[in-house]
């Protein structure tokens, strides 16, 4: 459920009009909605009530200032990836006693920072990187608390590219290495283990590949009870799908109910990294037609947002809905609606059934508020563009649109 809705032929952002905001900050523009960040937020947050429990959100979904400040203001960790989101998180006034740092390649400053800022956890990927925190720890005299990222090879069954807990992705340490490498994390100064962490992909519309992983998981936890660590954190990734046509994912309350279960007689403190469920269908991409054309085999609606704005139906061929932000009763076309870039690759939709667009109208790309904005480019040379954030009746810039100084800035004077 989200507050992107028609009424009366026009599409609403909560209790704005869509082509104002279009109006009044320009195409293309990402809109998101606090109602729904809110909701998803809570809604996740809650399935998980009946354990102790952190939900981590995930910032490569969507790490704007001020939508990372509204999460969490409902009590949202985060998930980090990189010395930026790090930044980002903090910057966000995020606690780091609620950050995680997973990865598979950091670098030395990024965890320099990290033990710093004394985050929760840092979820470890590879030996390489555990002997670096213990020397980096040591340096600064501090700890690194750690989980090992285990790849529990779990089918995610999920797009190929979005799938991490196979054993031929290059994401965590396979099961059977891992008794060693935690005997080795437990004997290591400046390196405390205190937990387990996978993420078995992403877009996952089934509950039972999070169980089966967590099946794996709770095996291994025994073996390393049996070894005197004290494991306090089981970290399951994040993953969860949502509805961007036909898919129907599980609720929240599913995954919680079948965790709970799954939990409730243990004593550990359940992570989650939840990034789409909370901000997919929580933001949209708001774009202008800039010409219509037809060829004997196809009509096209070229629009002003690319591939360098919305990258998952060229990367993935994900489907985004899309509909007009002002029903034009038009007869219906099917059309491929494409960007301005210079690349057969640059579409939006392919063979989309819409009411027959004319130039100047404007459209609203769906379950766009996650990888949306944080996958853009400046590709063609092209600004990135701008975000608002909306609350009832009210809209706030959250991010200028890109100007061509800002192309220009880190160029200038070197
Ligand atoms: N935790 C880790 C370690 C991850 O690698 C990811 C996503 C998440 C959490 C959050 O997953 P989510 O709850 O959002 O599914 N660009 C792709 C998605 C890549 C996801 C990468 N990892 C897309 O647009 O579909």
């Amino acid at each position: 459920m989200h507050h992107f809705q028609e009424r009366n032929g026009e599409l609403w952002a909560e209790e704005v009009r869509v082509a104002d905001l279009a109006r009044e900050y320009g195409t293309p523009l990402y809109v998101y909605s606090t109602a729904t960040l809110t909701r998803h937020f809570q809604a996740f947050d809650s399935a998980f009530s009946q354990l102790p429990h952190l939900t981590c959100f995930s910032l490569k979904s969507n790490s704007n200032l001020h939508v990372l400040k509204l999460l969490k203001e409902l009590g949202a960790g985060a998930d980090i990836v990189s010395g930026g989101e790090l930044h980002r998180a903090l910057m966000a006034g995020m606690d780091p006693k609620q950050i995680v740092f997973s990865g598979v390649g950091k670098q030395e400053f990024e965890m320099q920072a990290a033990l710093a800022a004394d985050i929760l956890m840092f979820n470890v990927e590879s030996a390489q990187e555990l002997e670096t925190l213990s020397r980096l720890a040591g340096e600064m005299n501090t700890t690194a608390r750690i989980s090992l990222r285990i790849n529990p090879d779990v089918d995610p069954k999920t797009h190929p590219y979005i799938s991490t807990g196979l054993k031929k992705n290059k994401f965590g340490i396979q099961m059977s290495h891992a008794l060693e490498l935690y005997a080795r994390a437990r004997d290591l100064p400046g390196i405390e283990p205190v937990g387990i962490d996978c993420h078995i992909g992403s877009q996952l519309t089934q509950v039972s590949p999070f169980l089966d992983a967590l099946d794996r998981l709770m095996a291994l936890r025994s073996q390393l009870v049996d070894m005197g660590l004290n494991i306090k954190y089981l970290d399951i990734g994040g993953g969860l799908g949502i509805t961007y046509g036909e898919e129907e994912p599980p609720h929240p309350s599913e995954l919680g109910q079948a965790l709970s279960h799954a939990l409730q007689n243990e004593d550990l403190t359940l992570i989650l990294e939840p990034g789409r469920v909370i901000a997919g269908n929580a933001g949209i991409l708001v774009s202008r037609v800039l010409a219509c054309k037809s060829t004997d085999d196809k009509n096209f609606a070229v629009v002003d947002a690319a591939m360098n704005d919305l990258l998952r139906p060229s990367l993935y061929s994900a489907y985004h809905r899309i509909a007009e932000v002002r029903a034009n009763r038009r007869p219906e076309q099917t059309v491929d609606v494409v960007g301005p870039i210079c690349e057969t690759g640059d579409f939006l939709a392919k063979d989309r059934i819409l009411p027959g667009l004319q130039a100047d109208d404007l459209i609203a790309v769906f379950s766009a508020g996650a990888y949306g904005f944080t996958m853009s480019s400046q590709y063609n040379s092209r600004p990135r563009a701008a975000e608002v954030l909306v609350d009832k009746d009210r809209a706030r810039l959250i991010r200028h649109r890109e100007t061509f100084a800002d192309l220009l800035r880190l160029e200038e004077n070197v």
